[in-house]
């Protein structure tokens, strides 16, 4: 997933701009955007939504972010979207492993009873939205194979640590510069998709793109959007360019015809086993968003 697009799930509009939007993921949101007096109509709205849109032929994956486990909302959204099937929730305020082997036994009890294959529906957690979790970052590998990837975020944390910003001239300060690689390090231990959070201010497409490319140089894989004219800037940054494809190709045929080599050279530069490792990764990602076989 290179591109994942959130929308309150009281907003029948968005949520058909958002399948139509060229996003690999469409995240119906049940949390934050949705007033606590709106939550039971959301969920019924966001179930509705995802029965019929997993249908479609050619649709993005499904997402729905339902309340965390402190609110006493998360059992009454599980309840309701379960059904719908989803292909995978997101836990906000996620700590640490603990959390997902919890929300893995709620979907395992829920899919039983809505008759559904066990495991299908995978999970996406915010590891970062607490003080706590911060700590617990190194703790999601090995959880519960529901797991698909770790993102992070900085407004909840924010309020959390009591801070009065969380960016100076649009760069994030410390604490969530650490946040980020937190998500970063946890997803990697986990061996997870790393998925960069949103950029709030969705008119300055520079910013996007300048957040996006900092966040693929770094090896999160995908970035979360708010807004639509988001999701080509995210998608195109995350798909790898042919000169990429073409030299993770050279590196991994230079491996192939040097069996049992630790380093091989090429044009003058050595690459070891990390650089296949990487060069392999990238041609998956490749794969994943059709560009070769
Ligand atoms: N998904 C799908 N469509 C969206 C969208 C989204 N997230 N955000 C905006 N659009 C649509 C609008 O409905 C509008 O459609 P129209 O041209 O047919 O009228 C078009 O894109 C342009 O929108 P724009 O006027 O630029 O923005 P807005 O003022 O309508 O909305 C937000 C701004 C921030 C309220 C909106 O982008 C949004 O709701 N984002 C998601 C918020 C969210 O889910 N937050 C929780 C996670 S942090
Ligand atoms: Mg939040």
């Amino acid at each position: 997933m290179r591109s994942l697009l959130f929308v309150p799930a009281d907003d029948a509009k968005k949520l058909d701009k958002a399948m139509a939007s060229g996003a690999d993921a469409v995240i119906v949101d049940l949390e934050d955007s949705i007033p606590a007096q709106g939550k039971a109509d959301a969920r019924m709205r966001a179930a509705a939504f995802i029965k019929d849109a997993v249908e479609a032929a050619h649709r993005p994956r499904l997402l729905v972010r339902i309340n965390g486990f402190t609110t006493g909302l998360a059992d009454a959204d599980l309840d309701a979207v379960v059904p719908a099937r989803p292909d995978a929730i997101m836990l906000p305020k996620a700590e640490g492993g603990a959390d997902i082997i919890r929300a893995d036994a709620k979907l395992s009890a829920r899919e039983a009873v809505a008759g559904l294959p066990d495991g299908h529906i995978k999970i996406v957690a915010i590891a970062t939205e607490t003080a706590t979790a911060l700590f617990l970052a190194g703790t999601y590998s090995g959880a519960s194979a529901r797991l698909e990837g770790l993102t992070w975020g900085a407004e909840d944390l924010s309020a959390e640590l009591g801070a009065q910003a969380n960016r100076a001239d649009g760069r994030f300060l410390d604490p969530y510069r650490l946040a980020r690689a937190l998500c970063l390090a946890g997803a990697a231990a986990a061996r997870v998709q790393a998925i960069d959070t949103v950029a709030v201010d969705f008119r300055n497409a520079a910013a996007l793109r300048r957040e996006t490319e900092e966040a693929r140089r770094d090896g999160f894989t995908g970035k979360m959007a708010i807004h639509p004219a988001q999701v080509p800037v995210i998608n195109e940054v995350f798909t790898p360019s042919a000169a990429a494809i073409a030299s993770a190709r050279a590196v991994v045929a230079a491996f192939e015809a040097n069996p049992g080599k630790g380093t091989v050279g090429i044009d003058g530069v050595m690459y070891d086993r990390p650089h296949l490792e990487r060069a392999r990764q990238l041609l998956a990602r490749a794969a994943a968003a059709g560009l070769t076989s």
